[in-house]
């Protein structure tokens, strides 16, 4: 959805900044502004300010600034188009209808009806729990010790045996075959038109809006397959989709608890685990990995204790750390999974698991002893040197240190044999470079995430800043200032581009919006407009004085470049003669 600039800015005017992060986070009115703790990053002091005059927000801590769309994107995790949807539901604005073309209008509405049918059909299966046929679903539930509102908060179901049912209920209500074909709940086949699920409790599978877009059906017993699951149909695509996200991406958390099963999420959300999600019966995808990285940096993996588990969980590490999320793995024995580990030991000792997850590199020279015969010399040699070349593929020297130590501390291996032989390898490997050696399984403290780098600001970027911002406070200063300083005397393209538009009076919003589509630009922005406020305060006759330095600095540093460049004897002399002039500045 593409939405005109005339409709943004009136979404964005309709909605206080103050009211709406006010919703989220406690300010408090200090000046002008109002501060509050920072809900981007963990702080114990208030150094995320919200500026009402010019309706932006920023934090002084980790830089993170912007409008009020920002705001709500950043927050809800939502796109653009999504936020201004979601502030003018908040302040009861209706949206215009956007005109799409044909086929997209198509697609939405396939997209629709669909969407209806699988709502639907949960319903459907919801109530049929309920009836006195849904049973021995129910008791299937409470056997597996799911309490009532686990049941509601889920929408957990089941389809009965009638092998038609949901078919004739659907058609019922007014849907033809060809579209309930594309449903994939509804089998045709030569020999008639089934029920894709029968006899078997109905989990709904939800996008991350809580929408139900697919289903899996579990047999009540032992049966082939375990779980059922909707075919992908243009409303379910299982790469793109985790299962719990709708309630874990509101959970807050710092990461994310990834586990293997449905059922796993669903008895750890009971539990308090509100953070679990899961994939939908297919191995972790690279798009679920990106769209887990929208919401946390961190993850803690809760693969099963089996072969397919480890392997699992091999799999999934590299492919997390390479979208930047750190790993670590939770240890569930003696149990298989989360599900049996919490209704056996319960939830303080689930807890106690999560506070001391392993190291994922730790985990993984750990898990790598299985595949040697360990009571034969031989055996454990080879074990040794897997461990000291997977070691050595750690470059930074006191990581690689640590890691000797404590592999060498856990496995109990001689630390002294071990270290030569690290490094020994080390050596050889660096003689020949091979780029393909990353050590993707190290990195994985919680703590060591390479922050933005803000980079050293100069005297001459912070002058450029203040004018920018006192012109934007005192516009009655442009028409003088003008006369002296020219865009191009800034020295970045950025503060070019804002000056240009703050001698136009631009509201500092609409300067925003031109650097959306860079977010490093837009957060530079939002800082500056934020940072250099005049107070009340401020006696004219200093302010003047500031002014006047500002301006000479800046005219200076262009002049001085220009002259540097300059070979025409003519323009220098001019340029000299601008230079002497400073001198006499007044405004
Ligand atoms: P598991 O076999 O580990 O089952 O499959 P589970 O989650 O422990 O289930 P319970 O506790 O026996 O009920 C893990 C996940 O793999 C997918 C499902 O998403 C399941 O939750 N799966 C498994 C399938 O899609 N089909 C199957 O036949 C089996
Ligand atoms: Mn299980």
């Amino acid at each position: 959805m593409f939405y005109p600039e005339e409709i943004v800015q009136e979404v964005r005017s309709r909605a206080d900044i103050v009211d709406v992060i006010g919703q989220y986070v406690n300010l408090k009115k200090k000046g002008a502004n109002y501060f509050g703790l920072c809900p981007f990053h963990g702080e114990k002091t208030a150094s995320f300010s919200v500026n009402p005059r010019m309706q932006i927000f920023h934090c002084f801590g980790c830089g993170k600034g912007g409008d009020v769309i920002k705001f709500t994107m950043e927050y809800e995790n939502l796109t653009f188009p999504e936020a201004i949807k979601k502030i003018a539901d908040d302040v009861g604005y209706k949206l215009p209808e956007v005109s799409e073309t044909a086929e997209q209008k198509r697609d939405n509405d396939l997209r629709t009806r669909l969407l209806d049918i699988n709502k639907r059909a949960a319903v459907y299966f919801y109530n049929s729990l309920r009836d006195p046929k849904g049973q021995t679903g129910m008791s299937y539930f409470r056997k597996r010790e799911l309490n009532d509102d686990t049941l509601r908060l889920w929408g957990l179901g089941y389809a009965d045996q009638s092998r038609d049912g949901l078919y004739r209920y659907l058609k019922g209500s007014g849907f033809d075959d060809n579209i309930l074909r594309e449903s994939g709940l509804i089998s045709f086949s030569e020999r008639g038109v089934y029920d894709k699920f029968f006899n078997r409790v109905m989990f709904p599978i939800m996008d991350a809006n809580n929408r139900v877009i697919g289903f899996g059906g579990r047999v009540l017993g032992d049966g082939e397959p375990k779980y059922l699951n909707s075919p992908e149909t243009r409303l379910f695509d299982k790469s793109r989709n985790l299962f719990g996200l709708c309630y874990a991406r509101k959970s807050r958390k710092k990461f994310f608890i990834l586990c293997e099963g449905y059922m796993d999420v669903i008895q750890l959300h009971q539990a308090g685990f509100s953070n679990a999600v899961a994939s939908l019966g297919t191995a972790l995808t690279e798009q679920q990995c990106r769209l887990l990285k929208r919401y946390v940096d961190d993850i803690l993996l809760t693969y099963d204790s089996d072969g397919a588990g480890i392997n699992a969980a091999k799999r999934a590490m590299p492919m997390l750390r390479a979208v930047g999320i750190n790993t670590k793995v939770i240890n569930m024995k003696p149990y298989k999974d989360p599900d049996e580990f919490i209704k056996a030991m319960g939830i303080e000792a689930f807890q106690d698991r999560i506070d001391n997850a392993q190291n994922s590199f730790l985990w993984l020279i750990d898990v790598l002893k299985q595949d040697y015969d360990l009571s034969d010399p031989a055996g454990m040699t080879q074990y040794t040197n897997e461990v000291a070349s997977r070691l050595s593929d750690i470059k930074e020297p006191l990581e690689r240190e640590n890691y000797i130590k404590a592999v060498a501390r856990e496995q109990m291996i001689d630390y002294g044999s071990l270290r030569k032989l690290v490094n020994h390898m080390g050596d050889i490997k660096e003689r020949n470079q091979s780029p393909l050696n990353e050590h993707i399984y190290t990195h994985t403290s919680f703590k060591e995430k390479p922050d933005k780098k803000q980079k050293k600001e100069t005297a001459i970027q912070r002058s450029e800043k203040q004018l920018i911002t006192w012109l934007q406070e005192k516009p009655e200063l442009i028409p003088k200032v003008r006369d002296y300083i020219l865009p191009e005397d800034l020295s970045d393209v950025t503060m070019q581009k804002v000056l240009i538009m703050v001698y136009k009076e631009t509201p500092v919003n609409e300067i925003l919006d031109t650097f959306r589509d860079s977010d490093d630009d837009y957060e530079k922005v939002a800082a500056m407009f934020n940072g250099n406020l005049l107070s009340d305060d401020t006696d004219e006759y200093e302010f003047k004085r500031g002014l006047l330095d500002v301006i000479r600095n800046i005219k200076l540093t262009s002049l001085n470049t220009k002259i540097q460049n300059e070979v025409d004897p003519h323009k220098l002399t001019e340029l000299f003669r601008q230079q002497s002039d400073l001198q006499n500045l007044e405004l």
